[in-house]
C-alpha cells in the first residue's frame, strides 16, 4: 500500500495547512528567528499528525476553518518538539537537513523552539475553544514530563513499563491530542470522543514502535535522520526489550544498566545482534497489534471514504520505511 491512497483525499486541504504554518515564520520578528523558522517549516516531514486530523475532522463533519487551524497547530507543536529533542539527543541529521543545533547555540536553539511552541499555542487558541486550550496545555505537560523522565531516570533500563509509558508520554499522547481535539470541534458526544482518542492512542504507540525499529533496520537517506542511535543515548526501546528477554546472559546487555551504551565498540555490536535477531519481527507484531485494535475502533463509524483513508493510514504505520 502507498501513502498516496490516504494522503491523496485531504492533499488540498493540506495545502491550506501549509500556507497556515508558513504565516507562522512571520515578518516581524528578528531576521535571525525568521530565516531559522523558514528553514524548519520548508523542510516538511510526513505531515502524518495533521493527515490524521483532516480525516478525522471531515468524517466527522468538524468545520474546515478551525480544522486547517488546528492542524497547524498540531504540527508546529510537533515540530518544536523535535528542535529540542534533537538538541537533547545531539542529533545532526532531521528531515534531510542539517538541524539547528548544528548551526546555532543551544540556547538559540532553545528559544526557536519555545517560539515554535508559542505559534503552536497561539493558534489552537484561534480556534475560540476553552477545552482546546486545556487539552494543548495538558498535552505539552505530558510530553515534557515524558522527555525530563527519560533524561534523568531511563537511560540504561530495560524495563517494558518503562518504556511504554515513555513512547506514551512523547509521541501517543500527541496522536491522542490530534484525534481528540478534532473530534471535539466536530461533535460533543462523549463515546465518539473516546473513541477517536483511543485511536488516537493506539496509531501514536505503533508509529513509536515502528520508529524504534527503525532506528535499528531503517536508512539514514531514506528517513533523513541518524540511525542506530537510541543506544547509544542509553535508550532501550522494544526490539532491544525483547532481545535482552531472550538473551539474558548476553555481556552487553548485562552491562546497559550500568553505563556501558556509552561504549560505542559494545553498543554496535548490540544494534548488530538485535538486527540480525527475531527482536525486529516481534516488535512488529506488537506494532502490528496496536494496529489491529485502532481498526477495531473505527468500526463504530459509517463506512465512508475517510473511514477508509483512515484504516489504510493505520496500516501504513507499520509498512512506512519513513
Ligand atoms: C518523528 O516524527 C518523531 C517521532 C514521534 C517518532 P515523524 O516521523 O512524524 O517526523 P516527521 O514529521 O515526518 O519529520
Ligand atoms: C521523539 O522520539 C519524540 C518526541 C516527542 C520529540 P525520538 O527521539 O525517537 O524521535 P526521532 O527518532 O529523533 O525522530
Ligand atoms: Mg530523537
Ligand atoms: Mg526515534
Amino acid at each position: 500500500m502507498s501513502a498516496v491512497t490516504f494522503f491523496s483525499s485531504v492533499q488540498e486541504q493540506l495545502l491550506l495547512v501549509e500556507e497556515r504554518i508558513r504565516e507562522q515564520a512571520g515578518q516581524e520578528h528578528h531576521p535571525d528567528l525568521r530565516s531559522a523558522l523558514e528553514h524548519l517549516l520548508a523542510a516538511g516531514g510526513k505531515r502524518i499528525r495533521p493527515t490524521v486530523c483532516l480525516l478525522v475532522g471531515n468524517m466527522l463533519g468538524a468545520p474546515e476553518e478551525k480544522l486547517i487551524t488546528l492542524c497547524a497547530s498540531v504540527e508546529i507543536l510537533h515540530t518544536a518538539t523535535l528542535v529540542h529533542d534533537d538538541l537533547i539527543d545531539g542529533a545532526l541529521l532531521r528531515r534531510g537537513l542539517p538541524t539547528l543545533n548544528t548551526r546555532w547555540s543551544p540556547a538559540a536553539t532553545v528559544l526557536t523552539g519555545d517560539f515554535l511552541f508559542a505559534r503552536a499555542a497561539k493558534l489552537s487558541a484561534e480556534t475560540d475553544y476553552l477545552p482546546l486550550m486545556k487539552l494543548f496545555a495538558e498535552t505539552l505537560s505530558i510530553i515534557v514530563n515524558g522527555e525530563l523522565t527519560q533524561m534523568f531516570s531511563a537511560r540504561g533500563v530495560i524495563d517494558r513499563g518503562n518504556y511504554y509509558q515513555r513512547i506514551h508520554a512523547k509521541t501517543a499522547s500527541l496522536f491522542e491530542m490530534t484525534t481528540l481535539a478534532s473530534t471535539m470541534v466536530a461533535t460533543e458526544a462523549e463515546s465518539t470522543r473516546r473513541s477517536m482518542k483511543e485511536f488516537g492512542y493506539e496509531i501514536g504507540m505503533a508509529f513509536q514502535i515502528v520508529d524504534d525499529i527503525l532506528d535499528f533496520t531503517g536508512e539514514e537517506h531514506t528517513l533523513g535522520k541518524p540511525i542506530g542511535s537510541d543506544l547509544l543515548n542509553g535508550m532501550v526501546t522494544l526490539p532491544a526489550i525483547y532481545y535482552a528477554e531472550s538473551h539474558p546472559t548476553d555481556p552487553d546487555i548485562i552491562s546497559l544498566p550500568t553505563g556501558s551504551w556509552m561504549n560505542t565498540e559494545s553498543m554496535s555490536r548490540l544494534v548488530e545482534n538485535i538486527r540480525s535477531s527475531d527482536s525486529i519481527e516481534k516488535s512488529f507484531d506488537e506494532a502490528a497489534g496496536h494496529v489491529t485494535r485502532a481498526l477495531g475502533k473505527l468500526e463504530n463509524f459509517e463506512d465512508c471514504p475517510e473511514r477508509e483513508a483512515l484504516e489504510n493510514l493505520s496500516r501504513y504505520i507499520v509498512e512506512r520505511k519513513l
